[in-house]
Protein backbone atom coordinates (compact mmCIF):
# COMPACT_ATOMS: atom_id res chain seq x y z
CA UNK A 1 0.00 0.00 0.00
CA UNK A 2 1.44 3.65 -0.85
CA UNK A 3 2.48 4.81 2.28
CA UNK A 4 -0.64 7.87 3.27
CA UNK A 5 0.50 11.49 4.54
CA UNK A 6 -1.69 14.79 5.15
CA UNK A 7 -2.57 18.33 5.97
CA UNK A 8 -4.84 18.78 8.63
CA UNK A 9 -6.78 22.27 9.06
CA UNK A 10 -9.77 24.03 9.35
CA UNK A 11 -10.03 25.61 6.99
CA UNK A 12 -7.78 23.26 4.67
CA UNK A 13 -9.01 23.66 0.54
CA UNK A 14 -6.48 26.78 0.41
CA UNK A 15 -3.63 24.40 1.59
CA UNK A 16 -0.68 24.06 -0.75
CA UNK A 17 0.98 21.51 1.15
CA UNK A 18 -0.32 18.59 -0.90
CA UNK A 19 0.97 20.42 -4.41
CA UNK A 20 4.37 20.78 -2.55
CA UNK A 21 4.54 17.27 -1.05
CA UNK A 22 3.75 15.96 -4.61
CA UNK A 23 6.17 17.71 -5.97
CA UNK A 24 8.83 16.46 -3.17
CA UNK A 25 7.81 12.33 -3.66
CA UNK A 26 8.58 13.23 -7.29
CA UNK A 27 12.05 15.07 -7.23
CA UNK A 28 13.26 12.12 -4.52
CA UNK A 29 11.55 9.07 -6.60
CA UNK A 30 9.74 8.42 -3.26
CA UNK A 31 5.80 6.91 -3.70
CA UNK A 32 3.52 8.61 -0.91
CA UNK A 33 -0.27 9.94 -1.28
CA UNK A 34 -0.83 13.60 0.73
CA UNK A 35 -4.11 14.36 0.99
CA UNK A 36 -5.55 17.55 2.67
CA UNK A 37 -8.25 16.58 5.30
CA UNK A 38 -10.64 19.21 7.16
CA UNK A 39 -11.03 18.08 10.44
CA UNK A 40 -14.06 19.54 12.62
CA UNK A 41 -13.17 22.62 14.92
CA UNK A 42 -14.40 20.37 18.08
CA UNK A 43 -13.06 17.30 16.94
CA UNK A 44 -9.33 17.23 15.91
CA UNK A 45 -8.36 14.11 17.91
CA UNK A 46 -11.19 11.98 16.21
CA UNK A 47 -9.94 12.93 12.76
CA UNK A 48 -6.18 12.42 13.86
CA UNK A 49 -7.38 8.75 15.17
CA UNK A 50 -9.02 7.93 12.06
CA UNK A 51 -6.43 8.68 9.66
CA UNK A 52 -4.01 6.47 12.08
CA UNK A 53 -6.19 3.61 11.95
CA UNK A 54 -6.23 4.07 8.02
CA UNK A 55 -2.76 3.09 8.37
CA UNK A 56 -1.32 6.90 7.97
CA UNK A 57 2.38 7.44 8.67
CA UNK A 58 2.29 10.69 9.56
CA UNK A 59 1.08 14.89 9.26
CA UNK A 60 1.13 17.69 8.81
CA UNK A 61 -0.89 20.05 10.81
CA UNK A 62 -2.17 24.25 10.91
CA UNK A 63 -4.34 26.49 11.84
CA UNK A 64 -6.28 25.99 14.57
CA UNK A 65 -4.81 22.40 15.67
CA UNK A 66 -1.47 22.96 16.72
CA UNK A 67 -1.47 23.31 20.04
CA UNK A 68 -3.95 20.48 20.21
CA UNK A 69 -0.89 18.46 17.96
CA UNK A 70 1.29 19.13 20.54
CA UNK A 71 -0.90 18.16 23.18
CA UNK A 72 -1.68 14.76 21.55
CA UNK A 73 1.93 13.64 20.52
CA UNK A 74 3.27 11.02 22.80
CA UNK A 75 7.44 12.46 21.84
CA UNK A 76 7.97 16.05 21.13
CA UNK A 77 11.07 17.66 20.27
CA UNK A 78 13.02 19.91 22.39
CA UNK A 79 11.91 22.66 19.43
CA UNK A 80 8.32 21.53 19.48
CA UNK A 81 8.52 21.31 23.29
CA UNK A 82 9.27 25.06 23.57
CA UNK A 83 6.96 26.43 20.31
CA UNK A 84 3.90 24.87 21.89
CA UNK A 85 2.74 24.13 18.86
CA UNK A 86 3.37 20.86 16.45
CA UNK A 87 3.14 21.16 13.06
CA UNK A 88 4.53 17.59 12.12
CA UNK A 89 3.59 14.24 13.35
CA UNK A 90 5.36 11.30 12.40
CA UNK A 91 3.52 7.99 13.45
CA UNK A 92 6.66 5.66 15.03
CA UNK A 93 6.98 2.02 14.34
CA UNK A 94 6.52 1.75 17.94
CA UNK A 95 3.44 2.76 18.06
CA UNK A 96 4.01 6.15 19.50
CA UNK A 97 3.05 9.57 17.86
CA UNK A 98 6.07 11.41 17.83
CA UNK A 99 5.61 15.99 17.42
CA UNK A 100 7.94 18.02 16.31
CA UNK A 101 7.50 21.70 14.92
CA UNK A 102 9.49 22.79 11.51
CA UNK A 103 7.92 26.36 10.77
CA UNK A 104 11.01 27.79 12.29
CA UNK A 105 13.70 25.41 10.56
CA UNK A 106 11.82 26.63 7.47
CA UNK A 107 12.36 30.23 8.53
CA UNK A 108 16.25 29.93 8.76
CA UNK A 109 16.07 28.14 5.63
CA UNK A 110 14.89 30.28 4.09
CA UNK A 111 16.68 33.32 5.41
CA UNK A 112 19.86 31.86 5.55
CA UNK A 113 20.48 29.15 2.47
CA UNK A 114 17.67 30.52 -0.16
CA UNK A 115 18.43 34.57 0.83
CA UNK A 116 21.73 34.57 1.90
CA UNK A 117 20.92 36.69 4.62
CA UNK A 118 22.97 35.38 7.68
CA UNK A 119 21.99 36.15 11.39
CA UNK A 120 25.36 35.40 13.02
CA UNK A 121 25.78 38.59 15.42
CA UNK A 122 23.08 40.69 13.59
CA UNK A 123 20.74 42.78 15.44
CA UNK A 124 17.19 40.81 14.82
CA UNK A 125 13.70 42.16 15.42
CA UNK A 126 10.93 39.74 15.24
CA UNK A 127 7.28 41.79 15.40
CA UNK A 128 4.63 40.07 17.16
CA UNK A 129 4.21 37.74 20.14
CA UNK A 130 1.85 35.22 18.80
CA UNK A 131 1.70 31.57 18.25
CA UNK A 132 3.30 32.13 15.04
CA UNK A 133 6.40 33.76 16.70
CA UNK A 134 6.67 31.70 19.40
CA UNK A 135 6.97 28.40 16.95
CA UNK A 136 10.22 29.88 15.54
CA UNK A 137 11.92 31.68 17.79
CA UNK A 138 14.44 28.53 19.13
CA UNK A 139 15.79 28.31 15.79
CA UNK A 140 16.07 32.12 15.37
CA UNK A 141 18.45 31.94 18.52
CA UNK A 142 20.28 29.01 17.45
CA UNK A 143 21.80 31.07 14.73
CA UNK A 144 23.51 33.17 17.60
CA UNK A 145 22.39 36.87 16.89
CA UNK A 146 23.91 39.61 18.45
CA UNK A 147 20.82 40.44 20.03
CA UNK A 148 17.06 39.06 19.05
CA UNK A 149 14.40 41.53 20.32
CA UNK A 150 10.57 40.74 19.93
CA UNK A 151 7.85 43.36 19.42
CA UNK A 152 3.91 43.58 19.84
CA UNK A 153 1.67 46.00 20.43
CA UNK A 154 0.81 44.06 23.74
CA UNK A 155 4.17 44.72 25.10
CA UNK A 156 3.24 42.15 28.04
CA UNK A 157 2.96 39.41 25.82
CA UNK A 158 6.51 39.76 23.79
CA UNK A 159 7.88 40.36 27.82
CA UNK A 160 6.76 36.97 28.49
CA UNK A 161 8.06 35.13 25.26
CA UNK A 162 11.23 36.61 25.96
CA UNK A 163 11.40 35.00 29.71
CA UNK A 164 10.45 31.75 28.33
CA UNK A 165 12.93 31.92 25.96
CA UNK A 166 15.98 33.32 27.83
CA UNK A 167 18.43 30.33 28.18
CA UNK A 168 18.46 30.39 24.16
CA UNK A 169 20.24 33.22 24.03
CA UNK A 170 20.08 37.41 24.01
CA UNK A 171 16.51 38.03 23.83
CA UNK A 172 14.47 40.66 25.23
CA UNK A 173 10.82 41.98 24.34
CA UNK A 174 8.88 45.20 24.62
CA UNK A 175 6.23 47.53 23.05
CA UNK A 176 6.28 48.84 19.48
CA UNK A 177 7.60 52.29 21.41
CA UNK A 178 10.19 50.57 23.07
CA UNK A 179 11.88 50.70 19.64
CA UNK A 180 12.62 54.02 19.81
CA UNK A 181 15.79 54.86 19.25
CA UNK A 182 17.20 51.03 18.34
CA UNK A 183 17.82 50.07 14.66
CA UNK A 184 18.03 46.21 13.61
CA UNK A 185 19.33 44.55 10.43
CA UNK A 186 16.77 41.73 9.80
CA UNK A 187 13.58 42.68 10.70
CA UNK A 188 10.86 39.93 10.87
CA UNK A 189 7.27 40.39 10.57
CA UNK A 190 5.32 37.90 12.69
CA UNK A 191 2.34 39.30 13.76
CA UNK A 192 -1.06 38.66 11.96
CA UNK A 193 -1.40 42.33 10.98
CA UNK A 194 -0.49 41.36 6.88
CA UNK A 195 -4.27 39.28 6.93
CA UNK A 196 -5.92 42.88 7.59
CA UNK A 197 -3.34 44.57 5.49
CA UNK A 198 -2.93 46.40 8.35
CA UNK A 199 1.22 48.16 9.55
CA UNK A 200 2.64 47.02 12.90
CA UNK A 201 3.58 51.12 14.34
CA UNK A 202 7.02 51.01 13.76
CA UNK A 203 9.51 53.65 13.95
CA UNK A 204 10.61 55.04 10.79
CA UNK A 205 14.36 54.69 11.51
CA UNK A 206 14.26 51.22 12.72
CA UNK A 207 15.88 49.41 10.02
CA UNK A 208 19.90 49.88 10.27
CA UNK A 209 21.25 50.81 6.42
CA UNK A 210 21.05 47.86 4.34
CA UNK A 211 18.36 46.42 6.43
CA UNK A 212 16.88 42.56 5.43
CA UNK A 213 13.14 42.84 6.08
CA UNK A 214 11.24 39.11 6.08
CA UNK A 215 7.29 38.60 6.38
CA UNK A 216 6.45 35.31 6.95
CA UNK A 217 2.85 35.95 5.54
CA UNK A 218 3.07 35.76 1.39
CA UNK A 219 0.45 36.50 -1.01
CA UNK A 220 0.14 37.61 -5.03
CA UNK A 221 1.22 40.63 -3.63
CA UNK A 222 3.73 42.11 -1.21
CA UNK A 223 2.14 42.99 2.05
CA UNK A 224 2.07 46.29 3.79
CA UNK A 225 5.12 45.57 5.53
CA UNK A 226 7.22 44.86 2.75
CA UNK A 227 5.88 48.07 0.90
CA UNK A 228 7.08 50.02 3.67
CA UNK A 229 10.15 47.98 4.23
CA UNK A 230 10.82 48.45 0.39
CA UNK A 231 9.94 52.05 0.67
CA UNK A 232 12.63 52.66 3.14
CA UNK A 233 15.80 51.06 1.69
CA UNK A 234 15.49 47.39 2.77
CA UNK A 235 15.69 44.15 0.75
CA UNK A 236 12.39 42.50 1.42
CA UNK A 237 11.45 38.79 1.06
CA UNK A 238 8.45 37.18 1.88
CA UNK A 239 7.15 34.11 3.69
CA UNK A 240 6.40 31.56 0.95
CA UNK A 241 10.22 30.19 0.98
CA UNK A 242 9.13 29.53 4.45
CA UNK A 243 6.45 27.18 3.49
CA UNK A 244 8.07 25.10 1.18
CA UNK A 245 11.53 24.83 3.84
CA UNK A 246 9.05 23.95 6.41
CA UNK A 247 7.68 21.37 4.49
CA UNK A 248 11.13 20.08 2.97
CA UNK A 249 11.75 19.50 6.89
CA UNK A 250 8.60 17.56 7.45
CA UNK A 251 9.26 15.07 4.50
CA UNK A 252 12.78 14.72 5.74
CA UNK A 253 11.36 13.35 8.88
CA UNK A 254 9.02 11.37 7.61
CA UNK A 255 10.97 9.84 5.02
CA UNK A 256 14.71 10.35 5.47
CA UNK A 257 15.83 12.35 2.60
CA UNK A 258 15.92 15.79 1.80
CA UNK A 259 13.97 17.13 -1.07
CA UNK A 260 15.54 19.83 -3.30
CA UNK A 261 13.35 23.07 -2.35
CA UNK A 262 14.51 25.59 -5.69
CA UNK A 263 12.43 24.54 -7.88
CA UNK A 264 9.05 24.08 -6.24
CA UNK A 265 9.48 27.26 -4.71
CA UNK A 266 10.04 28.76 -8.50
CA UNK A 267 6.90 26.96 -9.20
CA UNK A 268 4.58 28.21 -6.20
CA UNK A 269 6.20 31.73 -7.11
CA UNK A 270 4.93 31.57 -10.80
CA UNK A 271 1.26 30.35 -9.85
CA UNK A 272 0.99 33.05 -7.26
CA UNK A 273 2.23 35.80 -9.89
CA UNK A 274 -0.59 38.49 -10.66
CA UNK A 275 0.47 38.05 -14.58
CA UNK A 276 -0.66 34.42 -14.38
P1 LIG B 1 -0.61 33.68 15.10
O1 LIG B 1 -0.91 32.25 15.36
O2 LIG B 1 -0.68 34.10 13.65
O3 LIG B 1 0.65 34.13 15.73
P2 LIG B 1 -2.00 35.02 17.21
O4 LIG B 1 -1.46 34.06 18.20
O5 LIG B 1 -3.44 35.44 17.30
O6 LIG B 1 -1.84 34.49 15.74
O7 LIG B 1 -1.06 36.32 17.22
C1 LIG B 1 -1.27 37.40 16.37
C2 LIG B 1 -0.13 38.39 16.56
O8 LIG B 1 -0.27 39.46 15.63
C3 LIG B 1 -0.09 39.01 17.93
O9 LIG B 1 1.25 39.28 18.25
C4 LIG B 1 -0.88 40.31 17.72
O10 LIG B 1 -0.60 41.33 18.65
P3 LIG B 1 -1.34 41.32 20.10
O11 LIG B 1 -0.66 40.24 20.90
O12 LIG B 1 -1.10 42.66 20.66
O13 LIG B 1 -2.79 41.03 19.82
C5 LIG B 1 -0.38 40.69 16.36
N1 LIG B 1 -1.24 41.61 15.61
C6 LIG B 1 -2.44 41.30 15.04
N2 LIG B 1 -2.93 42.37 14.38
C7 LIG B 1 -2.05 43.38 14.54
C8 LIG B 1 -1.98 44.75 14.09
N3 LIG B 1 -2.95 45.28 13.35
N4 LIG B 1 -0.90 45.49 14.44
C9 LIG B 1 0.09 44.95 15.19
N5 LIG B 1 0.09 43.66 15.65
C10 LIG B 1 -0.97 42.90 15.33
Amino acid sequence: MTDLYCVFGNPVAHSKSPVIHAAFAGLTGHALRYEARLAPADDFAGSLCAFLAEGGKGCNITVPFKEQAWALAAVRSRRAEKAGAVNTLLAGKDGRLYGDNTDGVGLVRDLVQNAGVSLAGKRVLVLGAGGAVRGVLSPLLAEKPACLVVANRTAGKAEALAALFADEGSISGTGFTGLAGQQFDVVINGTSASLQGELPPLPADVLAPGAFAYDMMYGAQPTVFLQWAAAHGADTRDGLGMLVEQAAEAFFIWRNVRPPTAGVLAELRAALSPEQ
